[in-house]
């Protein structure tokens, strides 16, 4: 069953427990981490569980911790890999509350409101001196950099307000015994956003800079950064160009804290730094020129001694620093040297010089490098805001960013502590009013009923310090202000007189025994908001006034340098009228902050230093007991807790929640007040635990939250599950669908491609047919257009078949293929060819054995074709050299006739002339005669010269008459026989006789002699069967077969 089906079904009770039982394993995880929320600790009033909590997360690196929407951040230290792109795109347009917390959520919260609802915010960054306001407010900075949407031209924006940084920190922050990189002035930044969100523009105000610091520094603290970076890091040519050497030892405003030198700062890559950034914040070559020249000049001015003439006199002598100040100023020395030595008094109409003594000279070159270095300050900051402003008119929200210097104690503490704290002291003011004002104003507009919660107001000391006539500023202005001998002891007196019995107010001479011991008699103590500071008043009225002489500005206003034109306006050594104080001043700057802050909605950083030892890993708990008292931590967590602990909107809540509910999950369709009140109602809220406000649900106690949240938790895996499955699902069917779709697609595509071919094909086959047909029916006309392929084909296919039909043997010549009417002639001609091919194919394969042959063949062939009947089946039988072998010959005949040479043998049939019967014998042809032998016997020798010829019939029998001449009176008559090998025989006689014309070829009957005078016949004729015989009539008959020619 799934889980909300369960929910369903079960009880009220048992879901109560299963969701206590979820909560208690959520509780210990989160109790090894602490509680990412004050405002979910249940014991809100304990101090010591809220340091437990911090504690606990801090040694777990987890430095920030909320208090509802304010974080407290704890210095670690030491670099935390919590600051990354990943770590940014992780809180990017996040939910406050669903990540742990971190600076970077809270800056887009901030964001994200600003957007939505489209007002103004500020972040204020407090916490004492190196508490980590100035690193928190980078980080913020970066945030906005990063996530902010860009373009190019943003880009060039946002470049500058990052890099302001590090030049406004080379120049307004130093080393101090409380924080190698403590902030020297108050800033308050301003980032200008479009309704896009695009960084648009920015602008940067500053406070009240510790010009002090330029020619003093307290042991172990340090001038600004920018005067070691440059005698560090600057160029050989630069350094050379200022007149300045790369040791810090030499200069006298450089060396008084003993700690030029430190470890933990870099001043060369400190230096490259400022450098890139100058150029990005588009400082002209000549500005850092004019710059960088009157950071040079303090330091030579540092280095003016002053040398007394007899009169007491302040003189300057041999002073080398007075070149390089003339030239870096572009003020003549002579000038110079006046300015530095006399005071111009204007005595009714008469203007005398005075001369200093030397101390008075000192104070008057260190009121001058002070004035510079200041006014230099203000200049940066101007600078820099030209460079950050934005052109485009239309409205822009805008988020400010507060960090100021921190709130510090030390050892001796003087005019300068006095304005930190009094700023500090201000801001906390401003936080009272705005948590507590915001808070009553929350519960008022949702109607929701409000106790008051008891806190320290640390008004009282606003009052004590600001009040106008009666406060300290009041009467330090006055005892500056007042003619007559004023001093710091006047002052010190006029406030004992004043402020005595004041809670927050003591001196030697008004405090008590107890603590009289811990104060000195120039000394006055206040009771800060944060703890005790005593101020010693010596300097109080000097650095108030900020004297510098007229004669002094009035020989600054000869400068060529374009920056110290700018510092020194020539229209304010004639003003007459004493300018304000520097605390009034500082007291309506911060007026004016204050006025910029309240017209914007508030966010708050709290920053908390964890020891004094800048170390990392230490958690010093009296110290951090101590800032979270007095930042108020414990107050503003329970004014958090005194209502309600935790607050939505119906809408945000619902969204949340809903699945815990069948009746909302998974869509409400009633407003969302509605949707709460059925969903607590579901969880089983007591009607004390919660109430419905206009727009949001407040629930009072965390324990609530907590196990709506546990039931949350456990229900989302379910729920994340069941959509994963769902969405599994979901992906596999369109998944599927997509293919099978894409498989239509395809398969239609293919089928209507394979259609189409088939037509072309088709339609390419009539075509093709069409042309064939007509050419076929215009085949015997002379070659046009339509005939033109038909007869390229006809030709084609008749050369083709022609090629596979060709005669094998000359004899098959005739048997040529018959061609079409437009082929004739080629085809003759190429039979022709052919034949001829064939025929010197055939000459060339044969041998001279075999032409010997066909040589006797053809002598056949002339004696016999076309006239004797069965010559015809010779053809085909090849002669043989003799159709006797030697062996078979009698030795005696052969011994006889060895001599002539036989040249032929072969087996005949001798008929007797008178009575024809008929006798094997053997007829061999020698060179000279041919012999009839009869085995050992020859019977008859006719020699050639006696042959007169040889008679044949044209009939298919075998039968030859050889006449002979009686001259020869041996010879017996002429000789009728019988051969098989008839026409072998008779052309190799022939030959051998060289009587190729005597052969005769009769018809009917052939005459012979028996012997002179007596002759014989032989009659031939055809018969239906071979035979030989004598006719009554004596003569011999040869019946034959006819035989058909081939
Ligand atoms: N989030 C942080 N991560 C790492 N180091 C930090 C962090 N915050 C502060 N620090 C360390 O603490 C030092 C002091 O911090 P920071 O300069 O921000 O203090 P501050 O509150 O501005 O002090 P001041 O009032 O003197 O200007 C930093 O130089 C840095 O070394
Ligand atoms: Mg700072």
């Amino acid at each position: 069953m799934t889980h909300l089906a369960l929910e369903m079904t079960e009880s009220l009770e048992e879901r109560c427990n299963r969701i206590l039982r979820n909560m208690e394993g959520s509780l210990m995880a989160r109790d090894r981490v602490g509680i990412q929320d004050f405002v979910l600790l249940d014991a809100y009033t304990s101090e010591s569980a809220f340091l437990d909590n911090l504690r606990k997360r801090f040694h777990e690196n987890l430095i920030y911790t909320y208090i509802g929407t304010l974080l407290v951040s704890v210095n670690p230290y030491k670099e935390l890999d919590i600051y990354s792109k990943k770590q940014m795109d992780t809180y990017m347009g996040v939910n406050f509350f669903e990540l742990p917390p971190h600076i970077y959520a809270l800056a887009d919260n901030v964001f994200r409101t600003m957007l939505a609802e489209f007002n103004n915010h500020f972040i204020l960054i407090s916490g004492e001196s190196g508490a980590g306001k100035t690193e928190a407010s980078k980080k913020i900075l970066q945030f906005y950099a990063v996530s902010c949407p860009s373009t190019k031209l943003l880009n060039n924006v946002r470049d500058r307000l990052l890099l302001s940084n590090p030049i406004l920190e080379a120049f307004g922050n130093a080393k101090t015994l409380k924080n190698d990189n403590s902030s020297r002035f108050g800033k308050y930044m301003d980032i200008q956003f479009d309704h896009q969100g695009g960084a648009v523009g920015g602008h940067i105000l500053s406070y009240l800079l510790e010009k002090s610091r330029v020619v003093h520094q307290n042991h172990g603290e340090r001038n600004f950064h920018i005067f070691y970076q440059l005698v560090e890091g600057g160029e050989e040519d630069l350094l050379r160009w200022l007149g300045l050497e790369r040791n810090c030892q030499r200069y006298r405003y450089l060396v008084q804290g003993a700690c030029a030198k430190v470890t933990s700062i870099n001043d060369k890559s400190d230096w490259k730094t400022v450098q890139k950034a100058l150029s990005v914040v588009e400082f002209s070559e000549s500005d850092i020129e004019s710059l960088f020249g009157i950071i040079a000049s303090v330091l030579h001015l540092g280095n003016i001694k002053f040398d007394t003439d007899s009169l007491g006199y302040a003189v300057l002598n041999n002073n080398p620093e007075m070149h390089w100040l003339s030239k870096l100023l572009g003020i003549p020395t002579q000038v110079l040297q006046q300015g530095l030595t006399h005071r111009k008094i204007e005595a009714k109409s008469e203007e005398v010089y005075s001369p200093f003594s030397a101390e008075h000279a000192v104070y008057a070159r260190d009121a001058l490098a002070k004035a510079i270095y200041g006014r230099t300050f203000n200049w940066l900051v101007g600078k820099i805001n030209e460079s950050l402003v934005n052109q485009d008119s239309s409205r822009k929200t805008v988020i400010g960013l507060l960090d100021i210097y921190g709130f510090e104690v030390f050892h001796m503490n003087s005019f300068e502590q006095f304005c930190i704290n009094y700023c500090n002291e201000k801001l906390q003011q401003l936080f009272i009013q705005l948590t507590l004002r915001s808070e009553q104003e929350e519960y008022q507009m949702e109607g929701i009923e409000w106790e008051p919660v008891p806190y320290f107001n640390n008004k009282i000391i606003c009052d004590l310090v600001e009040e106008k006539h009666r406060g300290i500023i009041s009467i330090l202005d006055e005892e500056c202000l007042r003619p007559g001998e004023a001093t710091d002891l006047t002052f010190l007196e006029k406030l004992e007189e004043k402020m005595g019995g004041h809670p927050h107010f003591v001196t030697h001479k008004l405090a008590d025994q107890k603590t009289r011991k811990t104060l000195e008699r120039g000394d006055f103590r206040l009771l800060h908001y944060a703890g005790e500071v005593t101020y010693c008043v010596v300097g109080f009225l000097d650095k108030n006034n900020d004297l510098l002489y007229r004669n002094v500005k009035e020989v600054m206003r000869q400068s060529k340098n374009a920056i110290i034109i700018h510092c020194f306006p020539s229209t304010e050594p004639e003003s007459k009228k004493r300018p304000e104080t520097v605390v009034t001043q500082f007291k309506n700057s911060l007026v004016g902050l204050t006025d910029i802050l309240m017209s914007k909605e508030p966010w708050y950083v709290r920053c908390i230093k964890p020891n004094e030892g800048k170390q990392p890993g230490r958690f010093d708990d009296v110290l951090v007991r101590h800032q979270v008292k007095y930042l108020g931590l414990m107050e503003h967590l329970r004014v958090r807790r005194a209502g309600f602990a935790y607050r939505r909107r119906y809408e945000i809540f619902l969204q949340r929640y809903k699945p815990l509910s069948p009746d909302t999950w998974p869509n409400w369709k009633g407003t969302a007040e509605e949707g709460v009140l059925c969903l607590v109602k579901h969880l089983g809220y007591k009607p004390s635990e919660y109430k419905m406000g206009r727009t949001k649900i407040f629930i009072r106690h965390p324990r609530t939250l907590f196990a709506t949240e546990d039931a949350f938790e456990v229900c989302k895996h379910e729920l994340a599950t069941r959509i994963q499955a769902k969405y599994k699902g979901y992906k596999a069917r369109e998944g599927y669908q997509r293919q099978r779709d894409a498989a239509t697609k395809i398969e239609n595509c293919w089928r209507a491609l394979l259609a189409r071919k088939e037509r072309q094909r088709r339609a390419w086959a009539v075509k093709v047919i069409k042309k064939f047909i007509k050419g076929f029916m215009t085949r015997n006309q002379p070659t046009n257009v339509e005939n033109r392929e038909y007869l390229a084909y006809v030709r084609n296919s008749y050369l083709t078949r022609l090629k596979e039909n060709l005669p094998e043997t000359v004899p098959d010549r005739n048997a040529w293929l018959t061609p079409p009417p437009i082929m004739r002639e080629a085809s003759q001609l190429l039979q022709k060819l052919y034949i001829r091919h064939m025929v010197r194919k055939y000459v060339r394969s044969v041998t001279p054995q075999r032409k010997a042959q066909l040589q006797l063949k053809v002598l056949t062939s002339s004696m016999f074709k076309g006239k004797k009947e069965n010559y015809p089946f010779s053809v085909c039988r090849p002669f043989l050299d003799t159709r006797i072998c030697e062996e078979d010959i009698n030795l005696k005949v052969l011994q006889m006739i060895q001599h002539e040479c036989i040249k032929y043998s072969v087996p005949v049939v001798k008929y007797d002339r008178s009575g024809f019967r008929p006798r094997l014998r053997q007829l061999l042809l020698t060179q000279t005669a041919a012999y009839l032998v009869a085995e050992a016997k020859v019977k008859q020798r006719i020699d050639y010269g006696s042959l007169k010829g040889v008679s044949v019939s044209n009939l298919s029998d075998n039968f030859l008459i050889l006449h002979v001449t009686w001259d020869d009176i041996k010879q017996k008559g002429d000789l009728v026989l019988q051969c098989d090998h008839l026409f072998e025989a008779l052309t190799k006689l022939s030959v051998a006789a060289n009587k190729h014309n005597s052969v005769n070829v009769a018809q009917g009957s052939v005459r012979f002699d028996i012997q002179p005078g007596k002759e014989g016949f032989v009659d031939f004729k055809s018969g239906q069967e071979s035979m030989v015989y004598r006719t009554k009539n004596g003569r011999l008959m040869v019946e034959s077969t006819r035989t058909k020619a081939r």
